[in-house]
């Protein structure tokens, strides 16, 4: 059972990553979705804006609740998260609320939280709107994979990608249930990795399939890091020394997060050829620096 300060804290933290990650999964079908299925698109926008809506409300609650390892992970947003933003309404058209970038931008640790029961009880309902936003997600993910899979929608994302997008919404709902209850998933750390390594060979073999033919250094880069992170993965299954793969999981990812950053880099100052919108650049980036977070919860339990 969490204390109400542990269920204060995972509860903020979990949601300012996944809420930002799953109405970006909803902007990327938005802009990606042939217009002749407008429904489909006005569908991801609505909700969309509803997730805009409740990560803005989160942020508000966790100014002052959070430790400065939690926001310095940078898994909340980079760096970079407001140019790729801006970056990608510009070439697209399609609005993305930058106000709750912004905002979030001046989150900020104290040195001497309060955690309230006024605070618990308006994280219980952030917990809570948050899981019905999410099953409203899944269910739209589960049509747009139909439809596509039977060739009645064109969206210019690899049906792996939908997948994979969906694996991460359920790896979500499942914290929000357990949180629900005051604990925690009873994940072991061997199906942390699985999961994790699984999700960062994923990453490569997108970038790999979304670069420019000509763009062979960048290309070989992201093929070699796949087959790496896919090694990983039966490593994480077979979990004989889990200590070492946990060290091994961590260089891989270090240095998968340091090819992204330079991706996202790349792409804001126009220096590479590809078909990646610059904020899934920075949305991947963000995800490898939660894997770390959780690997080096991982090696310091
Ligand atoms: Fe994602
Ligand atoms: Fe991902």
């Amino acid at each position: 059972m969490l204390s109400r300060e542990e269920f204060i804290k995972e509860s903020l933290e979990t949601n300012l990553f996944f809420q930002r990650i799953i109405k970006e999964h909803l902007y990327f079908y938005e802009t990606s979705i042939a217009p002749f299925a407008n429904d489909l698109i006005l569908e991801a926008s609505q909700l969309k804006m509803s997730l805009e809506t409740l990560l803005d409300e989160t942020i508000n609650y966790a100014k002052g609740a959070l430790s400065g390892n939690a926001i310095q992970a940078s898994d909340f947003i980079t760096a970079h998260t407001l140019q790729a933003e801006e970056a990608n309404m510009k070439l697209t058209g399609v609005p993305v609320n930058t106000g709750i970038t912004k905002n979030e931008l001046s989150l900020e640790s104290t040195l001497i939280p309060d955690y309230t029961d006024t605070l618990e009880n308006a994280v219980i309902e952030i917990n809570r709107k948050a899981y019905a936003l999410l099953t409203d997600a899944i269910a739209y993910k589960n049509k747009l994979m139909t439809q596509a899979l039977e060739c009645k929608v064109f969206v210019c994302v690899y049906p792996e990608m939908l997948s994979h997008n969906l694996r991460e919404e359920e790896h979500y709902l499942e914290i929000l249930k357990a949180l629900q209850e005051k604990t925690l998933p009873n994940n072991t750390v061997s199906d942390e990795l699985k999961f994790w390594n699984h999700i960062m060979k994923d990453h490569a073999e997108f970038v790999d399939g979304m670069l420019d033919p000509t763009e062979k250094v960048l290309k070989q880069t992201a093929a070699t890091t796949a087959k790496g992170f896919e090694m990983l993965v039966q490593e994480s299954i077979q979990a004989a020394n889990e200590s070492q793969v946990v060290q091994k999981s961590t260089e891989s990812t270090k240095n998968i997060r340091d090819y992204k950053h330079n991706t996202i880099v790349g792409l804001i100052n126009c220096n590479i050829k590809s078909i990646i919108p610059p904020l899934l650049a920075d949305h991947v980036l963000r995800e490898a620096n939660h894997y770390l977070k959780l690997l080096d919860k991982m090696k310091n339990s």
